[in-house]
């Protein structure tokens, strides 16, 4: 296993830096910046990235490791959400598929891509960005009622470098190790779900569900009055 990590002052993006490495053939374990100039977020979204204040970084995993796309996407959020539970004891939520909520609003946001060669998936770059130290008046506008940081929620000052590196591990045990089987990893992110029980409306469709489970490969099962189904893609709100 390659462990090469390439930490950079100033990127556009780490995944589309991590996808140019992969594609020239290198062998990366992670990329890690400090600034992302354009941040790639879900749904085709920037993802706010200011100089020093947040981690952006990109986790390569090779194909022998990868599942569904849901479920890398949600144990990578797992990792990321026992990081910040073990380092600084508060509570975390995982909004499905891929944020992590801190007292309900977003601190971590997860985008996983997927490199194929030849028509066959090899590599999954799973993308995270931390709002760290962010004070609430370093969010834009359209952000301040639904983001927060790690510093706006202890109240402490954060080493940023220690936090990464417990995600790493917690990467590393999940994906390398695989200390947790599917089951496992998928009851740990049921139990942080924000969305089970509850009312949500699937924005792609214009439409109200009740929330149900989280199915064995990391889907969103819900229902309403025509009954059941899986959801593997696309936004989903709370109602
Ligand atoms: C989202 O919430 O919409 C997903 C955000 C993912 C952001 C991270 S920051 C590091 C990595 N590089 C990117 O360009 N995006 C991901």
């Amino acid at each position: 296993m390659e462990d090469k990590i390439i930490y950079l002052d100033e990127v556009i993006s780490t995944n589309i830096y991590a996808a140019e490495k992969i594609k020239n053939g290198e062998n990366i374990k992670c990329v890690i910046a400090d600034f992302q100039t354009s941040g790639s977020g879900r749904m085709g979204r920037i993802f706010h990235s200011p100089r020093g204040v947040g981690i952006y970084m990109t986790y390569v995993l090779n194909t022998e490791n990868i599942k569904t796309l849901n479920l890398i996407t949600s144990a990578a959020g797992l990792a990321a959400a026992e990081a910040i539970e073990e380092i600084y004891g508060i509570e975390t939520k995982i909004k499905w598929p891929n944020d992590i909520l801190l007292s309900g609003k977003k601190a971590c946001g997860i985008l996983t891509k997927l490199i194929t060669e030849n028509g066959k998936i090899k590599f999954a770059l799973i993308g995270i960005g931390v709002n760290v130290s962010n004070e609430k008046n370093d969010f834009p506008e359209e952000l301040k009622q639904i983001a927060t940081s790690l510093k706006i929620e202890t109240g402490k000052e954060i080493d940023k470098n220690i936090l990464t590196q417990k995600i790493i591990e917690n990467l590393d045990k999940i994906f390398i190790e695989k200390i947790f089987s599917e089951r496992k990893i998928v009851d740990e992110i049921k139990k942080r779900s924000s969305m089970l029980q509850k009312k949500v409306f699937v924005k792609n469709e214009g439409k109200e569900y009740f929330a149900l489970d989280i199915s064995p490969d990391g889907g969103l099962v819900v229902k309403d009055g025509e009954g059941e189904k899986v959801i593997h893609s696309g936004e989903v709100e709370l109602y």
